[in-house]
């Protein structure tokens, strides 16, 4: 997508898809300025988007994703004081446990395909740990996943697809609302008791605030994460010189970590709505216009960040835009970076070097995320 996205840079930097459509936002200070400004640029006016008129249930519909302030704020409130350092604290052990038994596996077998190897169950073993399900579900995550990602896309005439959806989000709900209760009877150190404790002046989460945030955690923490780790082991594969000094200087891991989510940002887009008549980039947007906004193409704009199209192990990091900005960034940020963080340091002294199998890479089509649809890979063991 990268030449297609500098030639819009270029030549209409904010432009509709299609006539009457969404519009693109492709420039950095754009894509800023309208993450900057949620008064004027809605996040709840998508809530629609997630409740098509044939799903009349959909608990990602009732979440931070899609609130504006004041109601935003207030949730965040709540679910950030679960969410903080201590939780993390707790996951890391079992991170590092998981990702050590993974790689071994991963070096005994040489050749695999590096998704289902490591880049699914770790952070499936993260997400998984967090929301307090059993381990036997944790292969399930990518079809629960994909189906709540199907929503928006999914046509008005495809009765099969809405009726996976349905029984998926029917199958969740069971799962989830499992551990809800029993933590109420029982709470232990763990997130979902915390949630159920948090107080901001007094009040407590919703029942359905809770079930949202849940759900929330799988579709934004989950497919994010993986294409993190599989985009991270495309660069080593084909950069062995990357490899080779991340091996010598693994101070250097979290320098690389936040340029593989500048230069293939797992998160590509968000999506706005305009409040009321707005001027943007130049341009005239009606009031009720959606506007995609490509952080992928943000973070490679040359007019805010020097050589974009090269990868730099020690770039600068200030500013860029994986994550997005402002009253809406990702509360997953810190995780995500620890599971990389694992990831590579459980990797890196185990292998000499990583090569891909012969086919071309297999970009998942989309243009929200960006990631791969299978990796082969072979390995050297160290
Ligand atoms: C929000 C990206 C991992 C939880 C966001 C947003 C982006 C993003 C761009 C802002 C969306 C917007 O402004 O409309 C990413 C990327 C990840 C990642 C690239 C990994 C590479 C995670 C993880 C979790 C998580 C691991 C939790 C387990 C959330 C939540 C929000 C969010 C709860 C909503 C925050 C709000 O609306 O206030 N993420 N995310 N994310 N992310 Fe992440």
């Amino acid at each position: 997508p990268y030449p297609h996205f500098a030639r819009l840079r270029r030549d209409t930097p904010v432009c509709q898809v299609d006539p009457g459509g969404m519009w693109a936002v492709t420039r950095y200070a754009d894509v800023m300025h309208v993450l900057k400004n949620p008064q004027v640029f809605s996040s709840a006016g998508l809530q629609r988007s997630m409740l098509p008129p044939w799903l009349d249930h959909n608990p990602v519909a009732h979440s931070l994703l899609v609130m504006d302030a004041p109601q935003h704020g207030r949730a965040r409130a709540l679910v950030s004081r679960a969410f903080g350092p201590s939780t993390l604290a707790r996951l890391e052990p079992v991170l590092r446990a998981t990702a050590e038994q993974l790689v071994s596996a991963l070096v005994a077998r040489r050749t695999v395909d590096f998704l289902p190897a490591l880049a699914l169950p770790l952070p499936a073993a993260a997400i998984g740990h967090l929301l307090g399900l059993d381990a036997s579900l944790y292969p399930r995550f990518k079809r629960w996943s994909d189906a709540l990602g199907a929503v928006s896309a999914t046509a008005a005439s495809d009765l099969e697809g809405q009726q996976h959806i349905r029984h998926t989000i029917e199958e969740m709900e069971h799962y989830l609302r499992d551990v809800v209760e029993e933590r109420r009877r029982e709470p232990r150190e763990d997130l979902v008791s915390a949630l159920l404790q948090a107080r901001v002046d007094g009040e407590a989460l919703t029942e359905a605030e809770l079930m949202a945030f849940l759900f929330l955690l799988l579709v934004a923490g989950f497919e994010t994460t993986v294409n993190l780790l599989g985009n991270a082991a495309v660069l080593l594969a084909d950069y062995p010189e990357l490899l080779a000094r991340l091996r010598s200087e693994p101070a250097l891991v979290p320098s690389f970590i936040e340029e593989v989510l500048r230069y293939e940002s797992p998160a590509q887009s968000t999506f706005r709505l305009t409040l009321e008549e707005v001027e943007l980039g130049g341009v005239r947007l009606p009031q009720h216009s959606v506007l995609i906004l490509l952080m992928g193409s943000a973070n490679r704009d040359e007019a805010y960040v020097p050589d974009a199209e090269h990868f730099h192990l020690e770039r600068p990091q200030r500013g860029h835009l994986p994550f997005g900005h402002g009253a809406h960034f990702c509360l997953g940020a810190a995780l995500t970076r620890l599971e990389a963080r694992v990831a590579l340091e459980a990797l890196l002294p185990r292998i000499q070097s990583l090569s891909r199998g012969p086919e071309p890479l297999q970009w998942v089509p989309s243009i929200q995320l960006r990631g791969l649809s299978r990796l082969q890979v072979e390995v050297r063991p160290a």
